[in-house]
Parts: C-alpha cells; sequence; structure tokens
C-alpha cells in the first residue's frame, strides 16, 4: 500500500482541514505513517499567521528533496501560505519540485488534483483568489474518537491590523445550519462526546437574521449524545447577550470561555482594529461572569504590537492580574506582508519584545497553582482520553475548563465522562480519584 503522510502547521481550522486532506488521500488508496522516508505522499498544510512556520516549512522541504528524488515521493504544499504570492514566487523559484500546490479556496479540489499528478506526472499549481465556497460533503479522517471540530463559518471580516488571515481565508461565510446539525447528529451517533465549534470570528456565525451563533448553540445543546460544547474564536465584540445567555442555560457548553485580548492598551486595540478598549474587555468579562460565576477565561495576546510602549505593555500584564485567565496564549508579533500594522512607523526591537514576552509568561506561570487550588476538594467531570503516557496504570483526561486530569482507574473508562474529585494540583495538571 501507498504511504502518505501530513505536516500541520498552525490552527485548529488547519488540524480539521488535514482531517479532510486526510480523508482523500486514504480514499485514494495511501496509507498513513509517521515516517517520512517511506512516504509515496507528503503533504504540508501550511500557516502563514506568524513567520516561524515558514522558516519550518521551506526547511522541510530542503530536507525531504533528497527523499523525493530516490522514491519518487509526490510533494504537496497546502493551506494559508500558498495564499500569499510571495511565497508562491519563492516556490517558483527555489522548491519548484514540489508536485502539488493548493490552498485555502481549493482544498476540495485535492484529490482530484492528486489524481491527476499520479495519473499525468504534471506538475499542479491550483490556487484561487475568490473565496465564496463552502465545502460540504467532503470525507473526513478524523484523528480523535471522542472529539470532534465542526467548522461552522469560513473566512473573517474584522482585518485586526496584524492579521493575514481575512487575506487568506477570504470573507466570512457560514455553514447551513441543517448541515451542521446533521453533522453532529452523525458524529453523536458514532460515538462523539465532545464538539468543538470553529470559526475565525466564529460569533459571527449567521444563517439568516433569524439564525444567529446563539440559536445554533442552543439547537446542538439539544443532541443527545453530545456531552460538551466549546467553540474557538470569538472577538469580544460580537460576545452578545444572547450567547451568554445560551452558555448559562446549558451545561454541555464548556465554562472555559477563549476570549482573545490581544493588548490590554486601548491606544494599541486601536491601533490593531479591534473595535473595543481595556475597559470594554474588562466590562465584557465582568458581565459574563456576573451572569455565568463558575466561568474562567483563555485569551490571546500579543506582544510587541508597534509602537507599544512600557506603559501600554503594563495596561496588558494589569489586565492578566485582573482577569486571572485559566490559559494565555502568548505571541511575539510578527511583520506579514501586506497587513496594514507591517507598514506602521515604530516596530518594535526584537530584544525587548522578547523581554516583554518573558515577562508576560513569569506572570502567567506565577498564577496557574494559585489558579489551580479553586479546583482542590471539587468534582469534576472528565472525558477520559486515555492512559497517561508516562504511567501505564493511571488515566488521563480533560475537564469542562480544559485542565489536564490524571487518576487510576480501568480502561474501560476511557471515552466516557466521569466524576473525578481533583485532590492535587501539579501546575500543568492536576490528580483525581473517580467518584
Ligand atoms: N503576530 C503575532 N501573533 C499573531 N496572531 C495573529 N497574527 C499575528 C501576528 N502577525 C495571533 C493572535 C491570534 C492568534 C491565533 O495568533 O493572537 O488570536
Ligand atoms: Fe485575524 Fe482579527 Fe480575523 Fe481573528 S478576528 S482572524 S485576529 S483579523
Amino acid at each position: 500500500m501507498k504511504k502518505y503522510t501530513i505536516m500541520t502547521m498552525g490552527c485548529k481550522q488547519n488540524e480539521s482541514d488535514s482531517e479532510i486532506i486526510a480523508g482523500m488521500a486514504e480514499r485514494l488508496g495511501f496509507e498513513k505513517t509517521d515516517d517520512f522516508k517511506e512516504c509515496d505522499l507528503i503533504i504540508f498544510n501550511t500557516c502563514c499567521v506568524r513567520e516561524n512556520a515558514e522558516e519550518r516549512l521551506f526547511g522541510k522541504l530542503g530536507e525531504i528533496k533528497n527523499i523525493k528524488e530516490k522514491r519518487g515521493t509526490i510533494i504537496a504544499v497546502g493551506g494559508c501560505m500558498t495564499q500569499q504570492k510571495h511565497i508562491m514566487e519563492k516556490i517558483k523559484q527555489s522548491y519548484n519540485f514540489v508536485d502539488l500546490v493548493f490552498g485555502t479556496h481549493t482544498l476540495n479540489k485535492f484529490e482530484e488534483d492528486l489524481k491527476k499528478i499520479i495519473e499525468n506526472k504534471e506538475k499542479v499549481r491550483d490556487i484561487l483568489d475568490i473565496d465564496g465556497e463552502i465545502f460540504e460533503g467532503l470525507p473526513i479522517k478524523r484523528e480523535d474518537k471522542f472529539k470532534a471540530s465542526v467548522t461552522i463559518m469560513y473566512g473573517c471580516n474584522n482585518f485586526c491590523s496584524y492579521c493575514i488571515v481575512p487575506y487568506v481565508r477570504g470573507r466570512e461565510r457560514s455553514r447551513k445550519r441543517e448541515n451542521i446539525l446533521k453533522e453532529i447528529n452523525d458524529l453523536a451517533l458514532e460515538g462523539y462526546k465532545e464538539i468543538t465549534l470553529l470559526g475565525q470570528n466564529v460569533n459571527s456565525y449567521n444563517d439568516g437574521e433569524d439564525y444567529k451563533f446563539a440559536n445554533l448553540l442552543n439547537d446542538i445543546c439539544k443532541i443527545d449524545g453530545i456531552e460538551r460544547i466549546r467553540f474557538i474564536s470569538p472577538h469580544p465584540k460580537d460576545f452578545t447577550d444572547d450567547v451568554i445567555e445560551a452558555i448559562k442555560n446549558n451545561k454541555k457548553i464548556s465554562r472555559l470561555v477563549h476570549l482573545p485580548l490581544q493588548s490590554g492598551s486601548s491606544n494599541i486595540l486601536k491601533l490593531m482594529n479591534r473595535k473595543y478598549t481595556k475597559e470594554d474587555y474588562l466590562a465584557l468579562v465582568e458581565k459574563i461572569r456576573k451572569q455565568i460565576p463558575d466561568v474562567v477565561f483563555s485569551t490571546d495576546i500579543i506582544v510587541g504590537f508597534p509602537s507599544e510602549t512600557e506603559e501600554d505593555f503594563e495596561d496588558t500584564l494589569d489586565v492578566v492580574r485582573k482577569v486571572n485567565f485559566e490559559q494565555v496564549f502568548m505571541f511575539i508579533y510578527s511583520r506579514r506582508i501586506g497587513t496594514v500594522a507591517d507598514k506602521m512607523e515604530n516596530q518594535i526591537d526584537e530584544d525587548v519584545k522578547h523581554e516583554r514576552f518573558d515577562r508576560l509568561k513569569n506572570l502567567y506561570d506565577s498564577k496557574v497553582s494559585l489558579n489551580n487550588q479553586k479546583y482542590i476538594g471539587k468534582t469534576e467531570k472528565i472525558l477520559v482520553e486515555g492512559t497517561s503516557k508516562n504511567n501505564d496504570n493511571m488515566l488521563t483526561g480533560r475537564s469542562d475548563t480544559n485542565k489536564v486530569v490524571v487518576f487510576e482507574g480501568s480502561i474501560d473508562l476511557i471515552g466516557k465522562i466521569v466524576d473525578v474529585e481533583i485532590i492535587e494540583e501539579h501546575k500543568w495538571y492536576l490528580k483525581g480519584i473517580v467518584k
């Protein structure tokens, strides 16, 4: 049997796209492996949100050139990076041995393109600038058995000034409610327990005036078998009261709300085109907390955005102190060609960016154990994922708020949601006993 592998970079959306790519590759008779050396097909599903992914892709392409020469391996590069002109130029000039280049708007044609390469031994470059298409009915080879991601909307209209996504994923478009509900219903029948709804701006979901994100959440909660619902990423400016109400009324919706902050400085937020201030963000957090007392938050933060002063950065630290985030995803600002922020003056020195990143990380790290204390003595519902990596006798799973919890138990519990009393905290995981 012919073998393939996929190297996926970036976000959950890309991971989800890779499951579709895998579905198509397997339909053409390829079997998955992790060993590049034995591959007949190597696929890179790329990300361009930050610079380091580019270095990784071109480094890897350089490395596998000789595997291709030896075995005749088909090399495919797709995803967000290839939607950018300068990347296509670079592939053409220095990496023209790549057989297939596809983009975010031609993912659905991966199978057809691959067939052309196998049958005609030709190179295919299949990139489209126009969007508007929604892919339905493509095969999906899911990585997990109990947790699944379901894309509900594509694209983004926000044009945050640092972000490349609107340029490579196109404008917002939502899937029809019936297709989403059917997909989740089918997943429930297959035994899936947890669903993560995906969208670049997930709470802008809109299937007509009378059917928005809160309506969809309420309908998904009615599906028997699905016991936990997460969604990423919402935009604070679109976090409407009906969504807060939907979370409050449905225990199935996770009490961990991801609410990207990006910066705690109102000046920087304005330059970022985020459309809220520091005060708006804190007020939203308070409003959600008042309605849902057991809610916790996670966030994304960028440090070193152009013209960020020490005072601006202190504002970010201030919000981190005030909100007590459960999880913070931290990023060093990375210039992206074509974005508004890339043309701004006052780009910040790399040393300053790194120094601020370290300070933010230290602040967050220093709070993790303290934040974990609130779980001790509580009983949490844990979706059991498998045996612990470090200890075969222990099981591991995730709580509603995405905490890793380790406990003793029989392997029959894998795939089930069980009550576990938390007895210890170990910073990056909690320890418990089955009730
Ligand atoms: N530089 C650094 N981080 C970025 N992100 C998006 N664009 C950039 C950039 N140019 C971060 C944001 C976003 C997350 C997915 O990636 O925090 O929420
Ligand atoms: Fe990028 Fe902003 Fe859209 Fe998120 S909301 S994808 S950060 S432009």
